[in-house]
């Protein structure tokens, strides 16, 4: 009992009446009488975390008590229906709270369509997924999206469904058992922001239904939405500009709804208790299907705010840790990760900073990560990722960033005006130049990429392309020019190998472990050419992937660079997410470098980021805090590096994870 020694005098009284009317329903719905005890502690525990916010968020709403009982019943229906091998799997997980932080993760990026036709294609590429050394995989959007366009499947019909071009629910249930079987975890999305226009709330809301208008945030003329305008930025200023949508036919004399994206995305109306309490049912639904992960999209827009840009509102972070607690007391094997593309300053609150600590989501993308490295990639130089990510505060213990170099949207510029001032570039100006950079207009750029939603109030280019094209492999091999081939092989051997040791889950995007280039096909298909995000959503190259085992190909040369990080990262357990990263100025500004830390040891990692040869001095090391005999883990067969000679040279684009035999101290 002593949970409830923690809840105010209030609170305690709100638990005591939650938990006796849900005891009741209990009783009827779970036999087990170890199950409800379960049940009954784990409430107990979490029942702060879920009930403070959905007060501070609804209590002056009038369905508030209705939706709290709603609530009650929902959480005794998931878990009344939880299979028995999910609920050993909760156990399991709650006595091994960091499963998902060790080293051992390692996480891949697909499309099920595209990887493998179908859900049971997937089943039977499983072969695939082992070799990497996969233990995590993100199956790209798959619930029933609406026909037509649809945003890559990020406008969903129907949240209970799986979309029937690609398997059934049954599939998904059988794919997570085998995913299980073979230590993957399974991560799909859940379009928590928005639904498609088709969807039946949607529907019943353009018929007038005051219910469901209730569902979405709709104006009967441009008061409103003129008023919002004035401080919204544009998600897709090219092909679906404005956040608003006119729909003349809805609910007799026409409306405007709001619309983030794409006009046929619907954004939600958080401000409805009753909306959360949906989404929540959404989500035991899925978790009950044995998914593990659940990555939230387009969290950040969830709450809207008149003179302000609409994203990161603190009541975002309510909604979801309300989310987080409910899931911890029915399904807590399955955990959420929350997709902010967001300034660095705003990120790290998704994963829960204050009193927020271990109760919001349990990972998010790290996106300033990835952007700092493709800008340190284009600059050759250190100082904006070594400063940048020095000021980022650190994430709570029991939560892990997403470490990518790419995935399946665009990259946009998100380096702050400050952070760029501080080391004396124009934040406007950097901007501007990796967009040059990597649309390849810039005269010596070695990349390939595509300008997306090109801004003209702004100046704001976002890039499209895959690793390998932005990484100068496109135009090497057009130019058969096998020194330009290999270092962009580096290049990419590079920016992989930081985010494997960066600490964090690092996720490997669909067919970056080949080398897979950009895909100008979705030209052809009218419902996809606008958005040339498709640029890097390429079908598997199944023939490429033959070639993996073979080290004299292209393919098997950057496979077996992947298989080679991956192994070592396993091994190497200061990379635990536990642990810290600490960025340090290595005395060089071409070589990268951060002090990876963690009660289990220490890893320091450079990286060369020039295309000729560097080093640094060996009191960058001991400063490092890297004691005794120093060794490369990435090459263990080398000897000790002999630091006698003080210096420590790095090849065009090589990294090296550095560990001392002698405990080291900060
Ligand atoms: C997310 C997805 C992106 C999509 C958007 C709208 O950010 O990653 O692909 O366009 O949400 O759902
Ligand atoms: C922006 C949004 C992100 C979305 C992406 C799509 O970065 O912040 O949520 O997925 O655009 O391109």
């Amino acid at each position: 009992m002593q949970n409830l020694f923690a809840m105010t005098t209030d609170e305690r009284a709100a638990f005591e009446e939650f938990r006796d009317d849900l005891l009741a329903v209990l009783g009827q719905a779970v036999a087990n009488e170890r199950d409800r005890d379960i049940f009954r502690l784990r409430l107990e525990r979490h029942f702060v975390d879920l009930y403070t916010p959905l007060r501070r968020l609804y209590a002056d709403h009038p369905g508030f008590a209705a939706q709290i009982r709603l609530l009650g019943e929902r959480l005794v229906q998931a878990f009344a229906g939880r299979a028995t091998d999910l609920k050993l799997l909760d156990l399991e997980r709650e006595m091994t709270p960091d499963w998902f932080q060790r080293p051992t993760m390692v996480g891949g990026i697909y499309y099920v369509d595209r990887f493998a036709g179908t859900l049971q294609g997937v089943r039977e590429r499983l072969d695939y997924l082992c070799d990497l050394g996969l233990t995590y995989v993100h199956l790209m959007p798959l619930l029933q999206p609406r026909s037509g366009p649809n945003d890559g499947g990020y406008a969903v019909q129907e949240y209970r469904a799986v979309n029937p071009e690609l398997g059934s629910v049954g599939d998904l249930v059988a794919l997570a058992q085998d995913f299980h079987g073979h230590g993957i975890s399974l991560c799909i999305d859940v379009v928590v922001n928005h639904t498609a226009r088709e969807h039946e709330w949607a529907r019943r809301a353009l018929a007038g239904e005051p219910e469901y208008l209730d569902y979405y945030l709709t104006f009967p003329n441009r008061t409103l939405p003129d008023h919002y305008e004035l401080t919204l930025p544009e998600v897709f200023p090219d092909f679906a500009p404005g956040n608003f949508t006119w729909y003349p036919a809805m609910a007799g004399a026409g409306r405007w709804v709001w619309t983030t994206f794409n006009e046929y995305q619907w954004d939600l109306n958080y401000t409805n208790p009753a909306v959360w309490g949906e989404m929540l049912d959404v989500l035991l639904y899925l978790a009950n299907l044995g998914v593990d992960v659940l990555r939230l999209d387009a969290v950040p827009f969830m709450w809207k705010r008149l003179g302000t840009n609409s994203q990161n509102q603190p009541e975002v972070l309510d909604l979801l840790q309300a989310f987080r607690a409910a899931m911890r007391v029915v399904c807590p094997a399955t955990i959420c990760k929350a997709e902010a593309i967001v300034a660095p300053a705003d990120l790290v609150q998704y994963l829960g900073v204050g009193e927020r600590s271990g109760k919001l989501c349990e990972i998010a993308y790290h996106n300033s990560l990835m952007v700092l490295l493709w800008s340190a990639l284009a600059t050759k130089k250190a100082d904006l990722f070594t400063h940048s990510l020095r000021t980022m505060p650190p994430h709570p213990a029991t939560s892990a960033w997403i470490t990518y170099v790419r995935c399946h949207d665009d990259i946009g510029w998100a380096i702050s005006d400050e952070n760029a001032e501080e080391i004396g570039e124009s934040g406007y100006l950097h901007r501007q130049f990796l967009s040059a950079w990597y649309s390849g207009a810039f005269p010596t750029s070695f990349a390939r990429g595509a300008v997306f939603q090109f801004n003209p109030l702004t100046n704001d280019r976002r890039i499209s392309g895959m690793t390998a094209s932005l990484a100068g492999l496109e135009i090497a091999l057009e130019q058969q020019n096998s020194p330009l081939v290999d270092l962009a092989v580096r290049r990419i051997s590079l920016l992989y190998s930081l985010i494997f040791a960066y600490g964090g889950i690092p996720l490997i995007y669909m067919g970056d472990e080949l080398g897979l280039l950009n895909d100008s096909s979705y030209l052809a298909d009218p419902t996809r050419a606008e958005d040339n995000r498709w640029l890097h959503r390429p079908a598997m190259d199944w023939n490429l992937a033959a070639q993996r085992h073979d080290q004299r190909t292209l393919a098997g040369r950057i496979w077996s660079g992947m298989r080679h990080l991956i192994d070592t990262r396993k091994r190497t357990a200061a990379l635990h997410s536990a642990g810290s990263t600490t960025p340090i100025d290595t005395g060089n500004l071409h070589i990268l470098g951060f002090v990876r830390s963690h009660a289990s040891g220490r890893v320091v990692v450079l990286g060369n980021l020039a295309d000729s040869p560097q080093h640094i001095g060996a009191e960058t090391l001991w400063r490092a805090g890297l004691r005794g005999e120093i060794r490369d883990l990435l090459t263990p067969a080398e000897p000790a590096i002999a630091l006698a000679h003080d210096r420590l040279l790095l090849q065009p684009y090589q990294s090296v994870w550095l560990s001392g035999s002698q405990g080291s101290q900060a």
